[in-house]
C-alpha cells in the first residue's frame, strides 16, 4: 500500500550516469542497509502473496539475492537462485534478454523444481523487463510454476510490465 511505497521511495538513492551516460541508476543498498525497513519490505512482500502460496523463492543474481534470502528464511522455504551464465556447474537452461543496458543471459539448474513447485519470484527492480521475463521463462521451463513476481520498484516508463503481459506483476513502489 502506500506506506510500502513510501518506505521504499524513502530509501531508493538516485545516481545519475551509471554504468554510463544518460541512465539514472536507482541504488536500493540504503534499503538494504536499514534493518527496520528492510525487515518490513520483506514481511510486506510475505503479507502480500501469503506465505501458504508459495513452495520456493527464486532469487535473481545479484540483488535479487538479496530479496529472496530475507523472504525464503521468514517463511522457512528454500531459495532457487537464477544466476548470470557460467556460474552453475550442473545442467542448466539459459535464456539470454537486452538488458537497459548491454546484453546477459540467466540460467537455472534444470532439476531446480520438483514438478509443479511453486515459485515466488523476487528481484529489486523492474526496468525493461528482460531479466524477469527470462526469468519467469526459465522456472517454467525447469517445471516450476510462477506463483508471483514481485519487485520493490518498478520503472514504469520502461514498459517491462507490458513486455511480462499476461504475466503480472506485484511493485512495492512504481514510478
Ligand atoms: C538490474 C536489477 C534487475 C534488472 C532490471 O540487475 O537488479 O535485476 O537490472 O532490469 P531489466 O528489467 O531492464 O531487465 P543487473 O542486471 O544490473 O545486475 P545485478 O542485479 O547483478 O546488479
Ligand atoms: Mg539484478
Amino acid at each position: 500500500g502506500p506506506a510500502m511505497a513510501r518506505l521504499v521511495a524513502s530509501r531508493v538513492l538516485d545516481v545519475p550516469d551509471f554504468p554510463k551516460p544518460d541512465v539514472l541508476f536507482k541504488d536500493l543498498m540504503p534499503l538494504f542497509a536499514d534493518g527496520v525497513a528492510f525487515r518490513a519490505v520483506v514481511d510486506g512482500i510475505v503479507e502480500h502473496h501469503g506465505r501458504d502460496s508459495f513452495d520456493v523463492v527464486v532469487g535473481i543474481e545479484a540483488r535479487g539475492f538479496v530479496v529472496a534470502a530475507a523472504i525464503a528464511y521468514a517463511t522457512g522455504k528454500g531459495v532457487v537462485p537464477v544466476r548470470k551464465a557460467g556460474k552453475l556447474p550442473r545442467a542448466a537452461y539459459a535464456e539470454s534478454y537486452a538488458l537497459e543496458y548491454g546484453e546477459a543471459t540467466l540460467e537455472v539448474h534444470q532439476d531446480a523444481f520438483t514438478a509443479g513447485q511453486r515459485a515466488l519470484v523476487v528481484d529489486d527492480v523492474l526496468a525493461t523487463g528482460g531479466t524477469a521475463r527470462a526469468t519467469l521463462d526459465l522456472v517454467e521451463r525447469a517445471g516450476g510454476t510462477v506463483a508471483g513476481f514481485t519487485v520493490l520498484l518498478e520503472l514504469s516508463f520502461l514498459g517491462g510490465r507490458e513486455r511480462l503481459s499476461p504475466r503480472g506483476v506485484h511493485a512495492l513502489l512504481t514510478v
